[in-house]
């Protein structure tokens, strides 16, 4: 395989996956073989003249019975390995996923929050997908589950990570510029360490600046080493000269706080020269405004 399998499901599905694609390769066989004998051994030198051929009970029940039953054992595994999937079990773990352009976030029912999804190993987790825009796609390809996250609807997925490690998250619905960028992990971990991490305290200061541009999601498309995303990097920004449009007039400003505060609660109003108008708002309360604007500014 090439991409681990680190769930209970992600073996059904790899299970009928296979049993799929080796019927296929049988009858593909068999066909191309049938198809080759006949054109060798009816070609026109041996055989100038067609000849009309009717009925062969035998061969039709044959090739009925023979690819009925296939299907249905197809439809069996299938079924099993779906309602496995739409079946959550009881005392599932509840984790909130709220898909935005561009990046994920997971709320926990603790409330601690999270841009990466830590999970316990060998507990059961039921995904709560929820989409605060457009359409799109959670998929963790080493747990075989997907699910379209889509606004103002609910949808689920469950799995039971039996695998330690860190598995990509992938969004797999076209959702605008960051697509291709809206990606994320699944860490897990065991479940000792996994109830540390939840029970710890949430940090301050500076550090919680930090977590919230995590959590926010913000990262997705701002870096804080410099590089060059969808949006403008937070490297030195503060107190730099920033060339906008405001109302679609050029101007020059000075990254200041109020710029900065007014950049996050209308993000529309300044465009930065060089990037688009793509940023979504997002719901930030004043202690929290705070802590990032305290964060930016100390960040050189
Ligand atoms: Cu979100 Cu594609």
């Amino acid at each position: 395989m090439f991409v681990p399998e680190a769930s209970d499901s992600a073996k059904k599905v790899t299970e009928s996956f296979y049993y799929i694609l080796g019927i296929e390769v049988v009858l593909l066989a068999l066909v191309t073989a049938a198809m080759v004998y006949s054109v060798i051994r009816y070609r026109k030198q041996r055989h100038p003249r067609s000849e009309n051929m009717e009925g062969g009970p035998v061969l039709e029940i044959i090739w009925t019975v023979i690819p009925t039953l296939l299907v249905i054992i197809m439809f069996i595994i299938g079924w099993q390995s779906f309602t496995q999937i739409r079946k959550v079990p009881e005392g599932a773990m509840v984790v909130r996923v709220r898909a935005q352009q561009w990046s994920w976030q997971f709320t926990y029912e603790s409330g601690r929050q999270s841009d990466v999804l830590r999970v316990p190993l060998g507990r059961p987790v039921k995904l709560v997908l929820h989409s605060q825009d457009v359409l799109h796609c959670l998929y963790v390809p080493a747990f075989r589950i997907k699910e379209d996250c889509v606004p103002g609807m609910e949808t689920y997925l469950w799995f039971t990570a039996d695998r330690q490690g860190s598995y990509d998250i992938f969004c797999t619905e076209y959702c605008g510029l960051g697509h291709s960028g809206m990606l994320s992990k699944v860490t897990v971990i065991p479940a000792d360490e996994f109830e540390s991490w939840y029970r710890e305290a949430e940090a301050g200061g500076e550090a919680q600046g930090l977590r919230l541009l995590e959590t926010k999601g913000c990262l997705g498309c701002h870096s804080i080493d410099g590089s060059k995303k969808i949006g403008p990097t937070f490297k030195g920004l503060y107190g730099s000269r920033v060339e906008v449009l405001t109302s679609g007039k050029k101007q020059e400003i000075v990254a200041d706080e109020e710029y900065l505060i007014k950049s996050i609660l209308e993000p529309a109003a300044d465009i930065v020269k060089g990037y688009q108008n793509v940023m979504p708002k997002l719901p930030v309360n004043e202690d929290e405004l705070k802590a990032i604007i305290g964060y930016l500014k100390e960040m050189k």
